[in-house]
């Protein structure tokens, strides 16, 4: 089955024909997503839009229709792909970082919500990784960004799908990538377990 996640009927569209199958699925894998490089004052808003219908919206809608199917029988594991950009304001690609701020912030709230249930949402923040990402993106084949040594594919989506396995809430394939996102998540990690305290009822 195969879904333009720019369209917000999409999401709608693919639980329909899976239902239709009569196909359950038990693990949903949100890894569709992409950049568009450049200043924001110079991108298509357009595109722009679409960008953040892919990475933010199709995302939040999949993970809502499955988790409602997936609370009926109360198992079941989402693996959402955000990025270390989570972490950081990245100039020339402002908006795709901001959505992967968005991407994180939004499972590690909801694997709290989620604790005591059969459901686990694990959130997988790689660094740089060598696919067709910076092609796709636009990247400048110069630019440092571009260029820049990176992982191995496969062991980036064998690293999250390990964490998947075994539930865990925030997974960043690689020794580099563990130490830069160590500080802002436990600094996180207080404020989630705070926030859960302030939010309850
Ligand atoms: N590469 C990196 O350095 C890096 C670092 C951190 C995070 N990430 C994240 O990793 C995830 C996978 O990206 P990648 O690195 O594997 O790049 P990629 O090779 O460009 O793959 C992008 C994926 O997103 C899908 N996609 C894009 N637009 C779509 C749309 N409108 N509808 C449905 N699917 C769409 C693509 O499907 P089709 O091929 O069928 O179009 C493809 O599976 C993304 O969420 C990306 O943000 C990548």
């Amino acid at each position: 089955m195969v879904k333009d996640l720019s369209k917000p009927e999409a999401p709608q569209e693919l639980l329909a024909e899976l239902e239709k199958e009569h196909i359950d699925a038990d693990v949903l894998v949100n890894n569709a997503g992409y950049d568009i490089y450049g200043n924001f004052s110079e991108t298509n808003l357009h595109e722009e839009l679409e960008m953040l219908q892919v990475n933010i919206t199709s995302l939040t809608c999949l993970t809502k229709l499955f988790l409602m199917k997936m609370l009926k029988s109360n198992s079941g594991k989402i693996l959402n792909v955000s990025s270390m950009v989570a972490f950081i304001p990245v100039p020339k690609s402002s908006l795709y970082a901001a959505s992967k701020s968005f991407v994180l912030s939004f499972s590690e709230a909801l694997a709290t919500e989620l604790r005591g249930t059969g459901i686990t949402i694990t959130c997988l923040c790689p660094g740089v990784v060598q696919t067709k990402f910076y092609e796709r993106g636009n990247f400048p084949p110069q630019s440092k960004a571009a260029k820049m040594r990176k992982m191995d594919a496969a062991k980036v989506a064998k690293s999250g799908f390990n964490a998947l396995k075994k539930g865990k809430t925030f997974v960043a394939p690689g020794l580099t990538n563990a130490i830069f996102g160590f500080s802002p998540r436990l600094s996180r990690s207080v404020a989630r377990y705070m926030f859960s305290k302030v939010m309850g009822e």
